[in-house]
């Protein structure tokens, strides 16, 4: 189980994955549509560079050696004409399995199979794969059920990259870097909601995340090859997304354009890998504003690699920051209320490393783009369910 052979996966992962905007009905024509898009609307170019096929590619059973077929009606063309496609426009392919006997749409899985599929992966030319936990794990523990893939990856003469979809279940931050991950999910599925309602039978809303990602205490096990994942990104999806309609979930109103900034916000301040699900087809002003931010994602994809955390609470109210590279901060005012409200707070409170007898610092602020210099203060009125969102550095 060592790293040697791995690939190097130095900053957060970005990318586009098909599982919100398409959920079980993706076929082959969506993603090509999906990898001429990536290039066409930029998001390729600011970095978005895994285009992943979820849950439903494959056949609904394996073929009679173990081996996975491509779903007859939906991917006729196969997986390896697929990945050419997507590689002839720049773009890195990422595929899905799952550690059990079926995946969470029940098509059959990989485990038991594991040296056989990623060498399937490995010959279509796949740069990276999810690998969920669904289905039957015929009494296997966690760890040794992702160990399986993790060698059989190890094995075969590709690099590809090795996402963890446990959901937080077993810790996998403890465990998924020795198992050869380079990322894990932290946590339960994301909603298109800002918070999960009593009727949901599973998922979360973006800030029942953001407040696990604080109360798991995991920020010391993320960096540079093995990232916490928070899940993709719901920016741009709603009621109408098409795991929205899936069942079990009430998704009965659309984000506001402030949750959608608090979502990409928090992921970027948390160092996430930045998966992307929105429907490109119908690609609106703000949803493409919001993610292809560039002062966000330098944000997200700093090079220390430092998960940001909680530092303050008053009521509503809260401060959140992370150290970046050379000596700056980013900083996050958080208002979890109903009503606009003033949040204030100093260098001297968030995880800046400045020395102290600066004086007087630079401020930039992430969303409006404004620049001013402060003896310490920092501060803004906040809409509700909104942020502030700043880089903070000597002046
Ligand atoms: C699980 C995963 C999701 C998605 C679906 C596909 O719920 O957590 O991210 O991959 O399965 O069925």
């Amino acid at each position: 189980m060592s790293a040697n052979n791995s690939p190097q996966v130095r900053s957060p992962p970005m990318g586009w994955n098909t599982w919100n905007a398409y959920s079980w009905n993706v076929t082959e024509l969506d993603v090509r549509n999906a990898a001429d898009a990536l290039v066409e609307t930029g998001f390729r170019d600011a970095g978005y560079e895994y285009l992943v096929v979820d849950d439903c590619w494959m056949a609904e059973e394996l073929a009679d050696d173990g081996s996975f077929r491509n779903h007859p009606e939906n991917f006729p063309a196969g997986i390896a004409d697929l990945v050419d496609y997507v590689h002839d426009r720049g773009l890195k392919f990422g595929i899905y399995s799952s550690a059990g006997t079926e995946t969470c749409a029940g098509h059959e899985a990989s485990l038991g199979n594991e040296q056989r599929h990623a060498e399937q992966f490995a010959e279509w030319g796949v740069d990276y794969l999810k690998y969920d936990n669904c289905g039957d794990h015929r009494d296997r523990d966690a760890i040794d059920r992702y160990a399986a893939m993790g060698e059989a990856l190890e094995r075969v003469d590709r690099d590809i990259v090795y996402s963890i979809c446990e959901w937080g279940n077993n810790e996998p931050w403890r465990w998924g870097r020795n198992v050869d991950g380079h990322l894990w999910r932290t946590t339960g599925d994301i909603l298109a909601k800002w918070k999960r309602s009593e009727d949901d039978e599973f998922g979360l809303g973006v800030v029942d995340i953001i407040d696990e990602m604080d109360e798991r205490d995991i920020a010391g096990y993320h960096g540079p090859n093995g990232w916490n994942d928070p899940d993709m990104l719901q920016v741009g999806n709603g009621p109408d997304s098409a795991q929205s309609q899936s069942e079990g979930f009430t998704v009965d109103q659309p984000f506001r354009e402030a949750e959608q900034r608090t979502h990409f916000s928090f992921w970027c301040l948390f160092a996430a890998p930045l998966m992307a699900g929105n429907d490109l087809r119908e690609l609106d002003e703000t949803t493409r504003e919001i993610l292809l931010d560039e002062d966000a994602i330098a944000i997200d994809q700093d090079p220390l690699g430092i998960q940001g955390t909680r530092d303050e609470t008053d009521g509503d109210r809260e401060v959140w920051s992370k150290r970046l590279a050379g000596g700056e901060c980013a900083v996050i005012l958080l208002n979890r209320g109903d009503e606009p409200v003033d949040i204030e707070t100093s260098v001297e409170t968030v995880d800046l490393h400045l020395p102290d007898d600066v004086g007087s610092y630079a401020v930039t602020d992430v969303w409006s783009g404004e620049e001013w210099t402060t003896d310490g203060s920092l501060e803004a009125t906040v809409d509700s369910h909104g942020v502030a969102f700043f880089r903070v550095g000597a002046a």
